[in-house]
């Protein structure tokens, strides 16, 4: 029966940096992995980008890296559907709709706009909603839409995000109540990846690589800068000749996510003993990211091409979602009393 109807994961996007060597490990890579077991939408949250973004050129170049990048790491669209959440204008019907079931209150409560508010409360000044768009404001809501409207059963997100997908569950669980004897949303789950509760790739600084630390190894380096990059990765003083401890060294846990199993358990032996120098490490690293990202690198820049595949791609995925959203608001419609 399983097979007949297979559950839905649905995995969102936003665009706005370049994809580093972190995104790899906790999000890209999980998240491919599911579709093993479910049916796996993926979408490009460039409205929700809109939130923080201003630049109408660096939007649209986020977005296709984005897309560009998850296609570049295996994402098969014949096997899966990918498309830009803007393409979509159901959603943004849905978003009114259940804007209208929505408590205040809940969010009010969001992590992300109460960070905001508590940021302004230390900085000392009297209006604690001081630079907060209503999009920031709204932005649970709208993700709870993306979720929704595809059905999705589970939603693959990092432990930052999982409010947001309670708040779907809460939010679908209010309309139903209203409105469950015409229609039933499904009540959707997050799934957080092993990765993200215990494996966090390191950056160029020692703390935990991220795009708002400016830390990190981004994905598509041309070879030169990728080397440059690794020797930037800090060690300690420890000399060629002594042992070192491989779990404390970033240069390690970086490739510990890249090697086969066989050279990390060798490179470990080898540094536990002496003799083995950081620079040597940084060279082996080096050679294991460079040949894992070389042919990534490739179908990306040929993807980022003007006239690549990329837009038929995305155009066809949107059909398909579409076909999907229409469906459903078309059910929401008729159970609130909105019709043509
Ligand atoms: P950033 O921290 O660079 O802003 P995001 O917050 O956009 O990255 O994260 C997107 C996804 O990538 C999240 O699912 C997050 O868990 C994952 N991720 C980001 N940085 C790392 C890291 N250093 N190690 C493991 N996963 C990461
Ligand atoms: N808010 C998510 C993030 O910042 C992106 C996102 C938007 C999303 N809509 C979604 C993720 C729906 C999962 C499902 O990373």
């Amino acid at each position: 029966m399983e097979k007949e109807t297979p559950k839905i994961s649905l995995t969102g996007i936003k665009p706005t940096g370049e994809p580093h060597l972190g995104n790899l490990i906790g999000a890209i890579r999980p998240a491919l992995n599911l579709t093993e077991q479910y049916d796996s939408i993926y979408f490009i949250a460039d409205y929700h980008a809109l939130t923080s973004i201003r630049d109408p050129k660096l939007l649209r170049h986020y977005t296709r890296s984005v897309a560009a990048t998850w296609m570049a790491a295996g994402l098969d669209p014949q096997e899966t559907i990918i498309y830009r959440q803007s393409d979509i204008p159901e959603i943004f019907e849905l978003h009114w709709a259940l804007s209208c079931v929505t408590a205040k209150g809940l969010m009010n409560r969001a992590h992300a706009y109460k960070a905001a508010r508590d940021q302004n409360a230390a900085a000392g000044r009297d209006d604690l909603d001081a630079g907060v768009n209503m999009g920031l404001y709204n932005y649970p809501v709208l993700m709870a839409v993306d979720i929704l409207i595809m059905g999705s059963d589970v939603v693959p997100v990092g432990k930052d995000q999982l409010q947001h997908v309670e708040y779907a569950a809460d939010i679908a669980g209010t309309f139903n109540h209203l409105y469950g004897d015409a229609y039933e949303f499904k009540i959707p789950q997050a799934v957080v990846p092993q990765e993200d509760t215990g494996r966090t790739l390191p950056g160029l600084d020692g703390r935990k690589m991220s795009k708002s630390y400016d830390n990190t190894i981004p994905l598509f380096l041309p070879e030169g800068k990728l080397k440059k990059l690794v020797r930037r990765i800090p060690t300690d003083s420890t000399s060629v000749e002594e042992p070192k401890d491989p779990d404390s060294s970033s240069v390690f846990q970086i490739l510990e996510q890249f090697a086969t199993p066989e050279v990390i358990a060798d490179t470990r032996k080898r540094l536990m003993a002496g003799g083995v120098g950081w620079g040597e490490l940084k060279n082996q690293l080096f050679e294991v990211l460079n040949e894992e990202l070389t042919p990534m690198r490739e179908r990306y820049n040929a993807l980022m091409e003007p006239d690549s595949q990329l837009e038929t791609v995305l155009s066809e995925g949107a059909e398909k979602a579409r076909d999907r959203a229409q469906n459903l608001l078309g059910s929401v419609r008729s159970a609130i009393g909105i019709s043509r």
